[in-house]
């Protein structure tokens, strides 16, 4: 049987209302489509909290710079719907803009300390436009789990930011990033690719891995660990790095010099691949 493909906010709430007055929870993924397994892994870690999986596709124009990928974003709504078939979501959520964003919509949600840093010092709005569509999609959704993955580590912690300053009775699980056998994060942007690209790419993974052995063997100094990124992706000529930062994984702050015992760091990276731009992050210390 196909699933439930609901088009508006009114459909979704009225569907949600009828699980929640039976006792069913409802976990929620927000996508932007172009589903990959690290998406259909969501649904399944879901599947194991409640009983109901909503999973929305909404390519979200608010979170385009106008200098970004919206217009060539992959859009592939009848092979997602196969593949969510097969991990067996309960319904799909396809708003179409005017859903979202109606004629004279202007409240935006900003965070005003993390929106500025890593990806947002290169991607100005970025991060506006993706809390206000979680936000937007969560009052639509009403979930009482949301999952996102942790291969955007500051998005998800952003999120779950949101979440606890607004009180919104959501509980926000980060899911491990899933990979390809040779360590590139999965990505809907891995499509952009050419076949020499992709090969060059798992440098970044490369990269991150070295610095989270050297981490282990007791490497304390960001510098010397930026170093060893760095060495790594340095191997292709036409990888150039955007940034790479390492900072505290509870809370984003920056990390400078000899961290301290007792913190746990995460490396995160961006780096522009001739014209695609792909991130990734690893925690040193898990
Ligand atoms: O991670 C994504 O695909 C998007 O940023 C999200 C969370 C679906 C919001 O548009």
């Amino acid at each position: 049987m196909s699933i439930p493909t609901i088009l508006t906010i009114k459909e979704m709430r009225q569907l949600v209302w009828r699980w929640k007055s039976d006792d069913k929870r409802v976990g929620f993924v927000p996508t932007m489509g172009a589903l990959h397994s690290g998406h259909l892994k969501l649904v399944e870690h879901l599947s194991e909290h409640c009983e109901k999986v909503v999973v929305s596709i909404f390519v979200n124009p608010l979170q385009f710079g106008p200098n970004e990928d919206f217009s060539r974003y992959p859009r592939t709504l009848p092979d997602d719907l196969r593949l969510l078939e097969t991990v067996k979501a309960d319904a799909v959520f396809c708003p179409n803009s005017s859903e979202i964003y109606p004629k004279g919509f202007q409240t935006i949600v900003s965070n005003k300390e993390l929106s500025g840093r890593l990806c947002g010092q290169f991607r100005p709005g970025h991060f506006d436009g993706v809390l206000t569509v979680v936000n937007k999609l969560f009052q639509a959704v009403s979930p009482n789990f949301a999952a996102f993955g942790k291969k955007d580590f500051q998005q998800f912690k952003m999120i779950q930011r949101m979440v606890t300053d607004f009180c919104m009775p959501i509980e926000v699980l980060g899911m491990e990033t899933i990979r390809e056998q040779d360590g590139l994060a999965l990505s809907s942007r891995n499509r952009y690719l050419s076949s020499e690209q992709r090969e060059q790419a798992p440098l970044i993974f490369a990269g991150l891995n070295d610095a989270k052995k050297a981490w282990k063997a007791g490497e304390k100094t960001t510098a010397k660990l930026t170093e060893i990124f760095q060495l790594s992706v340095s191997k292709c000529n036409e990888m150039k790095i955007q940034y790479c930062d390492i900072v505290d994984s509870e809370n984003l702050n920056p990390l400078d010099g000899i961290i301290e015992e007792g913190i746990a760091p995460v490396m995160i990276v961006a780096v522009v691949y001739n014209d695609v731009r792909l991130i990734d992050n690893l925690e040193l210390g898990v």
